[in-house]
Formats: structure tokens, C-alpha cells, sequence
């Protein structure tokens, strides 16, 4: 059937309306009059496959990666990058306001500055017989040999351990994933094993081509889909990656958290900080290896980060040791407890939770602090969140950032206020 292709899902796909059924058309654009196949039938919608462009958008163009139309990496190669901005923003005004039911403007979508080879980080995914990342919605693996969104190290690494795999079959069953973290030409690589198995060799190999590269060894058991858990062993090489940014001097290991594409965490944190009043206390919740901390410390009286996971908090006690940065203090524990200990004197609360959002036992506690600056990589979690603020705060700003070019993923950030009838909230 011919299908008006009217809006995006949540997913990136095009959306077609007729006599209020609704169809979904994965690859399809705003604008596009499309032929399709309805593959599943529900009561009010149904999935459909895209068989032919009748009249293609200004906005399609051919995607760069020859795996584009298998893998799940990425969504959006086959649109322009303005429509993919555009397609962002949207996606997050509709999400907040079907959760949240609020109205609220969204600025246009920040842009990175790199679309390709952007991504500091990777895990790729092994079988017996494949390796690469898996089709979306599926565990199954599609071969890859190179990854366009990855920093160019990184599919060098790959590359290596493809090869080094050849000469040593008989532990290629035992491999389960191989991480790798490349930045400013440091590279970390990890090789996760369901056994342990001895492939310091493979250092050798990395040697030769990094001049900072460090080797670690997982054995991780589990059956559930977390990679980097289980029992994790430095083999050789630099085990921590050292940055400089905003003039403070950091390190990463292979566990630390660190955001993905580090020109647009800058954009962010450059925001954030112009949200920071002189003199304020802020309280910097889940705050990973400490960075953002130590940069609302250049303008804020005093920041209290709370980190759960202790890599992280120890990268953050080393970073505020070695900048000799005195107005942060570090809090190792979950933020659910320690929030009680020092919310009566904070001025401003920043939230960057992990992909599930904070969730309510968290926000009750929050309720009364003046000023949230919310950053989400999720916008259901954040909209479900948003939605237990509303009656007290005010969305004074929404900002979409392209954290992920390519991809169906946006990173936001949300300003809010207390309500004035709100500001002698017991806490
Ligand atoms: C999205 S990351 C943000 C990290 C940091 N703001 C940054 O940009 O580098 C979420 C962080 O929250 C931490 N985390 C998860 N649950 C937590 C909890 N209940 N209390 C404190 N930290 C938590 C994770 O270990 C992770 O470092």
C-alpha cells in the first residue's frame, strides 16, 4: 500500500496516519510518499517494511556505512544532519509531553562537531563464528570490520584483535567482548573472557602501534547483557587514560564512567556552569570521575559530588588532589543516602543519573532545593521524572544535545526552578 509518511516515532521511524490507524515505517522520512508492507497487525497500529521511495525527502541520503541497514548502531545515516537535529528536538518536546503532559519549549538540538569517528568508547560483541555489534532488537551479531562512528583508534584495536583471534582460535570461544577506550591518542583495551585465559601476547601486538596503551583481562560470568563486571586484572601497559579539560587534569581507567563524545559534554558543562551562581553550594549528584565537580568549583562556593561507583570516586579524589582544588569534597555512597547528610545547605542540585532516570525514592527527597539542573541520556526516564517535579518547579529551560550523531539517542538538559510558593519547603 502508499503510505504519507507525517511524523518520526520513537524510534527514528516514519510515521504514517490513515483513518486514525497508525503505521510504522522504519527508514521512511518526514515528507516521503512511500510504498509499504505491513509486517505486524495490532488494534490501532501495525509495524511496516519500507519497499519503495514513491517521492524521496530533500532531507534522505545514502547512508556511508555498507552496514547501516543491519546493524543497530546507528539509525539515521540515510538522513541529512540538519533533519536528524530537527528529528531530536522534536523527539524530545513529544516526550516530555506525552509522560510529563507539559507543553514546554525545547531549544534547537546543539550539534557536535564531529558526525563520524566521534565515539571515545567501544564494546564489541563476539560469538564462536562473529564479531561486531547486534541487529537491532536482537542478539544477533553482525560481522563488522570497521565502525564509522568510532574515534579511529578504536577500530584499529578491533582490527588487531581480529587478527590476533586468527593465530589463536582456541581461545576465540572463550571471548565474550573486547572494550576499548581511545582519547587523545591513549588507548585502554579490554579483552572480557567468560574463563580466564592468558593473551598478554596481544599487548605485545597493541605496543607496537600505541605509544599509550594499557591491556586489561575481565572474566566476567554473567549471563545478562552488563560487560565490564566480574573479576578484572590490569596485564600491562599505562592503566589510566590522562585528559586535560577546562584547565584540570584528570585520569580515566578502563571502568571509570566518561561520557562518549567529549566536545559535547563540553558544550553541556559549559552550559552548566553558566547556570551556577557565585557563591552557591551545589551538590553534584552522581557525579563519575569528578570533572564536572571540579568545574562548577571555578564559580560555585562549594560542591559536594556523590558517586556510587569507587573507580570513579577515587579518579574524582585524585583530580581534586592533584588541581589542588579545595571547595570540593567527594562523597562515595548512593546518592539516596547521602543526599539526607548535606541537602539542608545546597543551593543547587545538579542530576546526571545513569539511563534509568532517578526515580522517585530520589526525588521525593530532592523536592525544596531551588534549583535543578537536570542532564538525561534518556528522555522516557527524564520525562517520567519531570513529571513528579511539575508541581513544584518550573522548566525554565530544555536543551537537546547530539551527544550521538547517526543514532536514535539525544542527551538533555534541563533547567528548573522551585515554584515560589514552594520556597519554604521543609526538606
Ligand atoms: C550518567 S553517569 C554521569 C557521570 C558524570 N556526571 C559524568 O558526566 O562523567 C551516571 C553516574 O552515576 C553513578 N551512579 C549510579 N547510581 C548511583 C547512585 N545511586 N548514587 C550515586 N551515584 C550513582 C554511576 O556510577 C555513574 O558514574
Amino acid at each position: 500500500m502508499q503510505a504519507n509518511i507525517i511524523d518520526y516515532g520513537m524510534n527514528a521511524e516514519g510515521v504514517a496516519k490513515e483513518n486514525n490507524f497508525i503505521y510504522f515505517v522504519p527508514y521512511a522520512l518526514v515528507g516521503e510518499k512511500v510504498e509499504i508492507q505491513i509486517i505486524r497487525q495490532y488494534k490501532n497500529y501495525a509495524d511496516a517494511e519500507l519497499q519503495s521511495i514513491l517521492s524521496p525527502s530533500p532531507k534522505r541520503q545514502s547512508p556511508p556505512c555498507p552496514y547501516f541497514y543491519d546493524c543497530g548502531g546507528c539509525s539515521l545515516q540515510h538522513t541529512s544532519y540538519d533533519e536528524q537535529l530537527r528529528y531530536k528536538a522534536l523527539l524530545v518536546k513529544k516526550t516530555i509531553k506525552k509522560i510529563a503532559q507539559l507543553d514546554c519549549d525545547v531549544s534547537p538540538t546543539v550539534s557536535s562537531d564531529k558526525i563520524f569517528h566521534y565515539r571515545n568508547k567501544a564494546s564489541f560483541n563476539f560469538s564462536i563464528d562473529r564479531a561486531g555489534f547486534y541487529k537491532q532488537k536482537s542478539k544477533e551479531i553482525v560481522d563488522i570490520s570497521n565502525c564509522l562512528i568510532l574515534d579511529e583508534n578504536i577500530n584499529k584495536v578491533y582490527s588487531l584483535f581480529l587478527q590476533y583471534l586468527k593465530g589463536h582460535q582456541s581461545i576465540h570461544p572463550n571471548i565474550k567482548n573486547l572494550v576499548v577506550r581511545a582519547i587523545n591518542n591513549h588507548v585502554l583495551v579490554g579483552v572480557v573472557v567468560k574463563n580466564h585465559i592468558d593473551c598478554a601476547d596481544f599487548y605485545e601486538i597493541l605496543k607496537e602501534h600505541f605509544q599509550y596503551v594499557g591491556l586489561y583481562l575481565v572474566v566476567n560470568t554473567r549471563k545478562d547483557s552488563v560487560v565490564l563486571s566480574g573479576k578484572t586484572s590490569f596485564i600491562a601497559g599505562t592503566n589510566r587514560i590522562e585528559i586535560q579539560n577546562f584547565d584540570i587534569k584528570y585520569a580515566i581507567d578502563l571502568l571509570s564512567f566518561h561520557q562518549t563524545n567529549i566536545s559535547v559534554q563540553n558544550k553541556i558543562y559549559t552550559t552548566v556552569l553558566d547556570y551556577i551562581k557565585r557563591d552557591e553550594i551545589v551538590i553534584n549528584a552522581f557525579s563519575g570521575a569528578g570533572l564536572l565537580s571540579a568545574i562548577c568549583a571555578k564559580r560555585a562556593k562549594f560542591v559536594y559530588g556523590v558517586e556510587i561507583e569507587k573507580n570513579s570516586h577515587n579518579e574524582a579524589e585524585k583530580l581534586i588532589k592533584n588541581n589542588k582544588i579545595k571547595n570540593v569534597k567527594n562523597i562515595l555512597g548512593d546518592f539516596n543516602v547521602e543526599y539526607k547528610k548535606i541537602n539542608k545547605i545546597a543551593d543547587a542540585l545538579i542530576l546526571d543519573p545513569p539511563k534509568k532516570g532517578c526515580g522517585k525514592d530520589i526525588l521525593r527527597q530532592i523536592i525544596g532545593i531551588k534549583s535543578i539542573i537536570y542532564i538525561s541520556c534518556n528522555p522516557i526516564a527524564l520525562s517520567k521524572d519531570l513529571q513528579f517535579l511539575k508541581n513544584d518547579y518550573i522548566i525554565e529551560k530544555v536543551i537537546p544535545y547530539d551527544m550521538f550523531p547517526n543514532t536514535n539517542q539525544v542527551e538533555t538538559l534541563v533547567k528548573l526552578k522551585l515554584k515560589e510558593n514552594n520556597n519554604d519547603y521543609k526538606h
